[in-house]
């Protein structure tokens, strides 16, 4: 009998979180200062972090299905927030030169020793998952970019 009073104060409980939905409505993106328009990068390199990375790094997120569901959707979001702070594809093009080379070459070694994109990501995300290759051809990118 106790057992299934638990469960059912949970079940309540999980329900009565579904109320507190996430903000899913993306923060607009400015041409001038936005990642693709300012660098043209080559589009084989855009296609990789549109499809690894632009969920969380930029203002252009997709957001899957259980981003509806709560508390997942709490994570998710918290991953996201933390993720633009830290490198936003949205504002990069605001930097230029010397600078934005030293940031995307930064921003190369998280992709080489595979911390990104997130495991907790590409276990939904089979299409971001890359191949050695990609993520080679992305780290090469990544360093090569600010050179000229
Ligand atoms: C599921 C969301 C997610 C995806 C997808 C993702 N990242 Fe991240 N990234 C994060 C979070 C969260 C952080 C901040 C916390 C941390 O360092 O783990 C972060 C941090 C970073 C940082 C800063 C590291 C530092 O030490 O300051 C860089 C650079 C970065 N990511 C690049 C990328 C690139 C490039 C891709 C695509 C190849 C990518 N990320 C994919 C969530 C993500």
């Amino acid at each position: 009998m106790r057992t299934k009073k638990g469960i059912w104060i949970l079940l309540g409980f999980l329900l009565l979180i579904q109320l507190i939905q996430i903000d899913k409505s993306n923060p607009p993106v400015d041409p001038a200062v936005d990642f693709e328009p300012v660098v043209q990068p080559p589009e084989d390199i855009m296609v990789i972090l549109k499809s690894a990375c632009y969920d969380c790094h930029s203002n252009e997120t997709r957001y899957p299905w259980y981003s509806n569901v709560a508390p997942v959707s709490w994570w998710l979001k918290h991953h996201i927030n933390e993720a633009r702070e830290h490198f936003d594809f949205s504002s990069l093009g605001q930097f230029k030169g010397a600078q934005l080379a030293e940031i995307l070459a930064d921003a190369s070694e998280v992709v080489e020793s595979g911390e990104m994109p997130l495991n907790s990501y590409t276990w939904m995300h089979p299409q971001a998952r890359l191949s050695a290759e990609q993520r080679s051809r992305l780290v090469q990118w990544m360093r090569e970019s600010g050179e000229d």
